[in-house]
């Protein structure tokens, strides 16, 4: 399991309609380990009960300014607080926090705060796309505070657009983010992920069994260590991870040829790619009219886009995985050799394909790492904190 995070947060919840789901987003948080401090609004009182909130959390929730003893609750509350967020943040709210108002203890607090400020807008379209919030909101991230959002989608009005807030799973993601250290800051990484697809002819292919989820986990996990990512995709449906770059390819060919475009300015290297082992020689261009007789295809190798990168004269560190159905060491040691890279994450191929959950086991040098079963932006993380702390002792080979 993923290590709890030792840190405390003030979650706001201002008068919106999204203030029901702070309540999953404060669940999601106390999950983690974080100490959540709820201060709500007089008017986030009408959509969510301080009740749940402090159910939720087990802690009082503040609300009014003049109900603590020591009248210093707005100086208290946030220098004890690792990070404030603001979730949701109703146009009015950010109005107030562009303009420095402090007119209720969660303002107050805001003004008065010594760490980051996150905040999750959520608002009618017409309301997030008037002049004056997107003045407001500039203005918030000339100041450096964050925003998370908003979403674009159904809003509680009927009307669909822009403006509503982002979902509680992916707001505590990016609330996680912001605590992990930027240990590859100012490094850059390319990662293949997903499967390659050989076109046999118009409407036929070769292809893995891959859902990119590891990949696309890996890529997530280096961008929230500060790197600068680059994402070469194989055929996917998942959405591009925050703060990555995406290139979309379909062949292996294609693959390696968007890898050698990229490779030569990167720090890190991580193949998480389901590579299809083979194409058809000569697929063609029209669709094959089925027939009773036997198709035969002649199959060509594919050329190893890792092994490619990792003998380059000046090779990134290179990491590749191995998913294997048997003698997981025997094989993940064999290949590690072979393709002479400096860490291999490998897992048992039928208990990883298309899952949420993996197990992996890293081998490198010093032998072999065990990351017990858990999500795969968990392992994710695990992962590139082990590639990075070889990396930095430049153990490369
Ligand atoms: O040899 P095998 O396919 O088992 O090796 C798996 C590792 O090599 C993975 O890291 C995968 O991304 C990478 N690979 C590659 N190009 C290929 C085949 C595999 O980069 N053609």
């Amino acid at each position: 399991m993923e290590q709890a995070l030792t840190k405390r947060i003030v979650l706001g919840i201002t008068g919106g309609i999204a203030a029901y789901k702070a309540a999953e987003l404060a669940r999601l948080l106390v999950k983690q380990g974080i100490t959540v401090q709820v201060v709500m609004t007089e008017a986030a009182t009408h959509f969510i009960t301080p009740a749940t909130m402090q159910a939720l959390t087990g802690n009082p929730v503040l609300i009014d300014q003049w109900q603590d003893d020591k009248g210093m609750a707005h100086i208290h509350s946030s220098r004890i607080a690792d990070a404030i967020i603001i979730a949701p943040a109703t146009a009015d709210f950010i109005a107030k926090l562009a303009h420095g108002i402090a007119d209720d203890l969660l303002s107050t607090l805001c003004l008065a705060r010594d760490c980051p400020l996150l905040v999750a807008p959520a608002m009618n379209k017409q309301m997030w796309a008037n002049a004056a919030t997107q003045r407001n909101v500039q203005r918030l991230l000339a100041d450096g505070v964050s925003l998370l959002g908003p979403a674009s989608g159904v809003q509680a009005c009927g009307e669909e657009g822009v403006g509503r807030m982002q979902e509680a799973a992916k707001l505590a993601q990016d609330i996680i983010a912001t605590f992990q250290p930027q240990t590859l800051a100012g490094r850059k990484i390319l990662i293949t992920a997903g499967p390659t697809y050989e076109a046999i002819d118009a409407v036929r292919g070769i292809t893995n069994r891959s859902s990119g989820k590891m990949g696309y986990a890996i890529a997530q996990a280096a961008a929230e260590l500060g790197a600068e990512v680059t994402l070469v995709s194989g055929p996917t449906s998942l959405a591009q991870p925050n703060s990555t770059q995406r290139i979309d390819v379909t062949s292996a060919a294609e693959m390696l040829d968007a890898v050698k475009q990229h490779i030569s300015t990167m720090d890190l290297f991580i193949a998480v790619a389901a590579v299809a082992d083979y194409r058809v020689a000569q697929p063609s261009e029209q669709k094959i009219k089925k027939s009773d007789a036997e198709l035969t295809l002649e199959l060509i190798p594919n050329p190893d886009i890792l092994a490619y990168v990792a003998n380059l004269p000046k090779p990134p560190f290179c990491v590749g995985f191995a998913a294997e159905s048997e003698k997981l060491r025997e094989h993940a040691t064999e290949k590690r050799k072979k393709k002479n890279i400096p860490l291999l994450a490998a897992n048992l191929a039928q208990t990883a394909i298309g899952s949420d959950e993996s197990e992996l086991v890293l081998f490198d040098d010093a032998g072999e790492h065990v990351l017990p079963r858990a999500n795969k932006l968990t392992l994710a993380r695990a992962l590139l904190r082990h590639a990075a702390s070889l990396y930095m002792k430049g153990n490369t080979k």
